[in-house]
């Protein structure tokens, strides 16, 4: 009888797994569209509704807005989107607005300036009905407050109501790993009152909250904000709890400090990679020495850098066409960042080149590009994640095979993963042309290959060597030719 039951309970905890609603593995071949959702679309037919980023306050986007625009995401082949959080926050708006929605003050209510809940349930009914999936940011480090740490009122909170759930404020020290998850991100205004995580009631709360909105909405992963704030035994609980593949927010360079957070949560957006590949790209005087290295420390510390986010833009730091305007390093930074290891993730307005530095100024609204697919970056991000699901569909080993660095030196790098053979150049749009020579790429001799962004062939010669010719500092992607059918690349 004893053997029995605990036979059973191990069935169901295995079949509870098994029910995740979408795995770690599930989410390795999806590429993710990041909105914020006040600056995506408005759902009201406004789109000429101005939005000034410096002013920090609310410009009118909209779960119906998103749920408007999803052609427009489908078409450049992002089977994912992740919105900004969706929990209320604060109202006052006289040092700005929280209208990214990293100021909570109530997990159980959502931000009505997003839509209902029913507005929220249709998005992610028609994210399904596409075959996408709905990413949900959350915040589980502090809560937001219009004031500085002296004038919080705790009882205006919900449900953590009392200072005894949050750490007494104090400045974060960066040398000190205790101080970082437990001293306050701000403690002027707005202040961001740092929960205890570490506390198990505290924690017990935030994963009950999680479970039910994973499923009250259906949610299919989560990207945690400021994971490196939060203690990792309540980032492993919460993503347990969640039962979706979640993507911490470790805000750091260095992969001895960011790689072991894979220890507690699934994957970890890819700060390591991020700071040198726009170093490698944002000028023809960068070098591709410092990604290269990168690249290999986190194959070689993070457990599975195939479940990270590879990215090159998003709302906290500079787009890239604030550092150069340079079309051709634009395609070759987003390349690299769809077609290298992990989850590729694309922050909206990258597409449209929008220049945007610093925050708040890289967070303008996309209704005022009038959503154009005719933006050479919209055609080149389509390119890009058509090759890789194309890829996807035709190895079923595609997604968990490592890139291999075939060529690199200072302004070029070859990267080949399974059948793609993605050739790099930071020589920038005014550079003539030159010729690489990259060997063993896996290519029989003799094979046809097509760069699928040109549609240019060539053929490998012996040992899988290719001689790539580089021109106008143009990326180049190859594929083999007879394998291109379906793909709707180059095709006739
Ligand atoms: C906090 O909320 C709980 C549950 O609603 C309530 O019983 C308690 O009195 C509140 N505490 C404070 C300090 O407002």
């Amino acid at each position: 009888m004893v053997s029995t039951a605990l036979f059973l309970l191990a069935a169901a905890a295995g079949s509870a797994r098994f029910a995740k609603a979408a795995t770690p593995d599930e989410w390795r071949s999806r590429s993710i569209y990041q909105v914020l959702t006040d600056r995506f679309a408005r759902g009201d037919g406004s789109p000429d509704a101005p939005c000034d980023t410096g002013a920090r306050k609310y410009c009118g986007g909209n779960y119906r807005g998103l749920i408007s625009q999803l052609d427009y995401i489908q078409g450049m082949g992002f089977d994912s989107v992740w919105i900004s959080p969706i929990t209320k926050q604060f109202e006052d708006d006289w040092n700005g607005a929280p209208y990214h929605g990293y100021w909570q003050t109530d997990l159980y209510a959502l931000n009505e300036h997003f839509g209902t809940e029913e507005d929220l349930r249709a998005l992610a009914d028609e994210l399904h009905a596409r075959g996408m999936f709905l990413m949900v940011d959350v915040v589980i480090n502090h809560n937001g407050w219009p004031g500085d740490a002296a004038s919080i009122d705790y009882s205006q909170f919900n449900p953590f109501n009392s200072s005894d759930y949050y750490h007494p404020p104090c400045e974060i020290n960066y040398d000190d790993q205790t101080s970082v998850e437990q001293c306050w991100l701000y403690t002027g205004a707005n202040a961001l009152p740092d929960l205890k995580t570490e506390d198990p009631h505290v924690s017990q709360v935030h994963n009950d909250w999680i479970a039910d909105l994973v499923s009250k909405y259906s949610i299919d992963g989560l990207r945690i904000d400021t994971t490196k704030h939060v203690d990792k035994p309540a980032i492993g609980s919460f993503n347990d709890a969640a039962g979706v593949y979640a993507v911490g927010e470790v805000y750091h360079g260095d992969p001895a400090y960011t790689c072991p957070y894979q220890d507690w949560v699934d994957g970890v957006l890819n700060f390591p990679v991020y700071y040198p590949l726009i170093d490698a790209f944002k000028s023809p005087s960068g070098t591709m020495w410092s990604l290269v290295d990168n690249i290999n420390k986190v194959f070689q510390t993070c457990n599975d850098p195939r479940l990270l986010g590879t990215f090159s833009e998003n709302h906290d730091i500079p787009r890239f066409a604030s550092y150069t305007q340079d079309l051709a390093l634009a395609k070759n930074v987003l390349a690299f960042t769809i077609l290298f290891d992990g989850i590729p993730i694309v922050y909206a307005g990258q597409e449209q080149q929008y220049s945007g530095d610093s925050d708040p100024y890289n967070r303008e609204a996309l209704w005022l590009s009038g959503f154009n697919t005719d933006a050479p970056l919209y055609k080149h991000i389509a390119a890009c994640n058509r090759i890789r699901s194309h890829a996807v569909s035709n190895d079923d080993a595609y997604i968990t095979t490592p890139t291999d660095i075939k060529y690199s030196d200072d302004h070029t790098l070859a990267l080949v993963k399974g059948a793609v053979t993605t050739v790099l150049t930071n020589a920038g749009a005014n550079a003539g042309e030159t010729t690489v020579t990259v060997e063993a790429t896996g290519y029989a001799s003799g094979e046809q290959v097509t760069d699928v962004l040109s549609c240019e062939s060539i053929a490998a010669s012996d040992g899988g060597r290719l001689s790539v010719t580089l021109n106008q500092g143009l990326p180049r992607v190859f594929f083999p030719t007879d394998a291109l059918a379906g793909s709707g690349l180059c095709e006739n």
